[in-house]
């Protein structure tokens, strides 16, 4: 058996950036438009007024105060409220492909390697911008691998964590020498703008992340995985329709639920308790007590989540030190969230140090990795 570590991370953030301000500003002039153009309806009691939203409550419900975005006009254009692409050639690198190839370059010059040491690479994100080719093999074409295999996986928030738990396994048993792990998330393209309940949760950033053998590193900085704990309990409570399948089922584009839905107080009050026991029962697992742990780079969806999660395991307040916090600048970037977290909040921690990476949210899944700095 060998040992897994992760040697290099990468960030790349989406170009343009939504201020809390800007984005209620558009919502509430579409809401203004639409209150217009329905008044009779309103009046009728057959539609309902749609309410403001306010800068006040997003922040002191989620935390969030901006989100970078792949593009910003069409999202804050109420008449539109959705990001403008313009749609790319077959032979261009599609925008998933492109973000993750950026992340990926910082990662494997972190953990100075090069493509040719790359003999699997894993796209894990919460969803694909088409069925096929996989992104994972159009990014080992554009990085220059020639050997080995890739693929993509979806398990939503939590597809980073279950995919560094695949390549930890591919470590041990010999099946791969070095894993590339990218995420991009362009949850701009699924999250309903046009809904004050959730438009403001989430963002686009794309991560990376390599894992390798503990004897082959050449990382100054390295990570050993200690061990993983995956979970997935049903829940129809966070979903999202939209799929291959919606134009056979002559569906509206604009029907709500081709877009992001949640039952957040739900998701809220059974994720929490869940997320907490999942960590404790991993560190109880591998010998270790949540007091012990120096780091917790948790799921980035709400602070309050993240608060509650932390005081169960602590038995205290957690601080920004204990769990720092990422989703004030980014927002929810569902499974790249708490390696964004990794990301920029390791580097101060010291050979020996112990940290949890931990993933919950649709599926419900939760993925937790206990790690170990060299
Ligand atoms: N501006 C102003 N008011 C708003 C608003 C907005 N943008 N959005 C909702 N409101 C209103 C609601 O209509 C509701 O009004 P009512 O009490 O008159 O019905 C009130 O504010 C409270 O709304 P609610 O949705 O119950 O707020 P909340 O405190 O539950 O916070 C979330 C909402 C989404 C931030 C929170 O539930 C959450 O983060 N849940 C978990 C999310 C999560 O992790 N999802 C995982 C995704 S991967």
């Amino acid at each position: 058996m060998h040992r897994a570590v992760i040697s290099g991370s990468g960030l790349y953030a989406a170009p343009d950036l939504i201020s809390n301000e800007e984005l209620v500003a558009a919502y509430n002039e579409y809401a203004r438009r639409f209150n217009a153009d329905n008044a009779e309806c309103i009046a009728g009691g057959e539609v309902a007024a749609l309410g403001p939203s306010s800068v006040e409550f997003i922040e002191k419900a989620s935390g969030i105060r901006q989100r970078r975005v792949v593009e910003k006009s069409g999202v804050l254009d109420p008449q539109r409220m959705r990001p403008r692409l313009t749609r790319r050639p077959d032979e261009a690198l599609s925008l998933q492909a492109e973000m993750a190839v950026a992340a990926a370059r910082e990662a494997l010059a972190n953990a100075g390697r090069t493509a040719a040491d790359i003999d699997l690479v894993i796209c894990a994100a919460s969803a694909m911008q088409r069925a096929f080719p996989a992104i994972a093999i159009e990014v080992q074409h554009a990085l220059g691998i020639a050997q080995g295999a890739a693929f993509d996986m979806d398990v939503a928030c939590s597809s980073a964590t279950f995919a560094l738990d695949l390549a930890r396994q591919n470590i041990l048993t010999g099946a791969a020498r070095a894993v590339l792990i990218v995420n991009p998330e362009v949850c701009s393209v699924g999250l309903a703008w046009k809904d004050r309940d959730c438009h403001f949760i989430f963002g686009d950033v794309a991560t990376a992340l390599v894992v390798e053998r503990a004897d082959e590193t050449r990382a100054d900085e390295r990570w050993e995985i200690l061990g993983a704990k995956l979970a997935t309990r049903y829940s129809n409570n966070i979903r999202s329709n939209q799929g291959f399948y919606s134009h056979c089922e002559d569906r509206d584009p604009d029907d709500r639920d081709q877009y992001f839905m949640q039952e957040g107080r739900k998701v809220f009050k059974e994720v929490c308790p869940m997320a907490a026991e999942h960590i404790a029962a991993h560190l109880a697992d591998l010998g270790l007590q949540p007091a012990g742990v120096r780091r917790f780079w948790l799921h980035q969806a709400n602070i309050a989540m993240n608060q509650l999660i932390g005081k169960r395991l602590l038995g205290r307040e957690a601080t920004a030190d204990d769990a720092p916090i990422i989703l004030d600048e980014f927002a929810n970037t569902a499974s790249a969230g708490s390696i964004v977290a990794f990301h920029q909040h390791r580097a101060d921690l010291q050979r020996g140090d112990h940290g949890v990476l931990c993933s919950f949210g649709a599926g419900y899944s939760i993925g937790s990795l206990v790690l170990r700095k060299l």
